[in-house]
């Protein structure tokens, strides 16, 4: 290896320890007890539920219909952008032009491409994350030669950032927050003030703001806001949004990028024509179909509301504390006393079959808080009647 030297960066993702070691090797053990098809998966948030119908049919018509696919356009197919459109209007009231959003592979390579484009390397530049929050954000700020600074969602502020917490030498070289609302795992919605604070943040400091939309429509009582709803937001603003987990698309890997301002587009499309080309067509129409169809979204919503309503109860049964998430399908359940994330979830999974994510290994330790030290995360994707299965196992 000393021969082809890795960048210095990357190492430093590589040596980290990556957190589902652990889990993988309790998971093969109870695997290897109760055999698999016991095991009810709460841990990884893949959606088990089937792809809508109307989406798989959509994608089968453009196969169908398309002799030969050709490269993709990284600008998007007409469908694609028309469809987005239509959502965005019809979802949040924002109007955005064709020209304003271009397809993705989805939010996961994207947020973890972004940074590099925004970034300085290893001039001590600085990306605002969430914490917990979703690991590419700041995998992608370390390979950029960027640094991380964690923004602890704790309970004692609502699950929002405080950002009167952020040290002055911070705010200066920060070039980039990241905003996920509903949050995952906590599946908290971040209030508009929140927003409106983030944004006058962002402004004030000339930081870029990516919100990642990815389960605004995966909510319970209240519809989560998209950051183009404030005005303000506009010109320094990346909205992310994806269809893996509002329309059970994790394998079509598809979303949308969108900004207001031609200069934050611009890096993307570029580097996209230079590398990977756009989104593949097939999957482009299928994606089209996704947004436009509002009837599978809600009927997700109850099926996730059935589950977080059966699952909550029996794990404050035995001791948990759970506030009841506004969106996502996690929840974000705090530990008894007298034990901790790691013991607990091993003992679910080794005494009852039951597979569910500590929440210290998500989360990252900054001023001394890690704050995921007392909490478990379950993402509500087993079927209900194995959620309810999960249930009497637990009682
Ligand atoms: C916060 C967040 N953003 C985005 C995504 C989805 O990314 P992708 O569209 O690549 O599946 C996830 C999935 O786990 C997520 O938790």
């Amino acid at each position: 290896m000393s021969k082809f030297g890795l960048n210095e960066n990357l190492r430093k993702i590589l040596d980290a320890p990556y957190p589902f070691d652990v889990v993988d090797g309790n998971k093969k053990k109870a695997e290897a007890r109760f055999g698999r098809g016991f095991i009810i998966d709460f841990g990884i948030g893949d959606p088990t539920d089937p792809t809508p119908e109307v989406v798989r049919n959509a994608c089968r018509r453009a196969v169908e219909e398309t002799q030969n696919l050709g490269y993709p356009n990284v600008l998007g197919c007409g469908e694609f952008l028309s469809a987005v459109r239509h959502y965005m209007k019809k979802r949040f009231n924002v109007n955005l032009n064709q020209n304003e959003i271009i397809p993705t592979y989805g939010a996961k390579y994207t947020s973890f491409q972004l940074p590099s484009y925004f970034l300085n390397p290893n001039r001590g530049e600085v990306t605002l994350i969430p914490n917990p929050g979703y690991p590419p954000y700041s995998d992608g700020t370390t390979l950029a030669g960027g640094i991380p600074y964690y923004l602890n969602m704790l309970e004692e502020n609502d699950f929002q950032p405080n950002f009167d917490s952020i040290p002055q030498q911070v705010l200066k070289k920060a070039r980039i927050l990241y905003l996920n609302s509903p949050h995952s795992p906590t599946g908290k919605i971040i209030s508009k003030e929140k927003m409106r604070e983030a944004v006058d943040l962002c402004k004030d400091n000339n930081i870029l703001l990516v919100s990642d939309e990815c389960y605004s429509d995966l909510y319970y009582e209240k519809k989560p806001m998209s950051i183009f709803e404030i005005k303000e937001a506009e010109t320094c603003s990346i909205v992310l949004n994806s269809l893996s987990k509002r329309s059970m698309m994790t394998g079509y890997a598809v979303g949308f990028l969108a900004s207001k301002n031609p200069n934050l587009l611009k890096p993307y499309t570029s580097i996209q024509r230079k590398s990977i080309q756009g989104v593949a067509n097939i999957i482009q129409h299928a994606a089209a179909a996704a947004f436009m169809d509002e009837k599978h979204p809600e009927e997700m919503r109850k099926i996730y509301k059935q589950r977080r309503d059966a699952l909550i109860p029996a794990l404050e049964k035995i001791g948990c504390k759970v506030k009841k998430p506004e969106g996502t399908f996690f929840v974000w359940a705090k530990v008894p006393e007298k034990t901790t994330p790691l013991k607990f979830s091993e003992k679910l999974l080794l005494e009852k079959g039951i597979n569910c994510v500590p929440g210290n290994l998500i989360s990252k330790t900054q001023d001394k808080i890690n704050p995921g030290e007392r909490y478990v995360r379950f993402a509500l994707v087993p079927s209900l009647e194995k959620t309810v299965e999960a249930v009497n196992r637990l009682k």
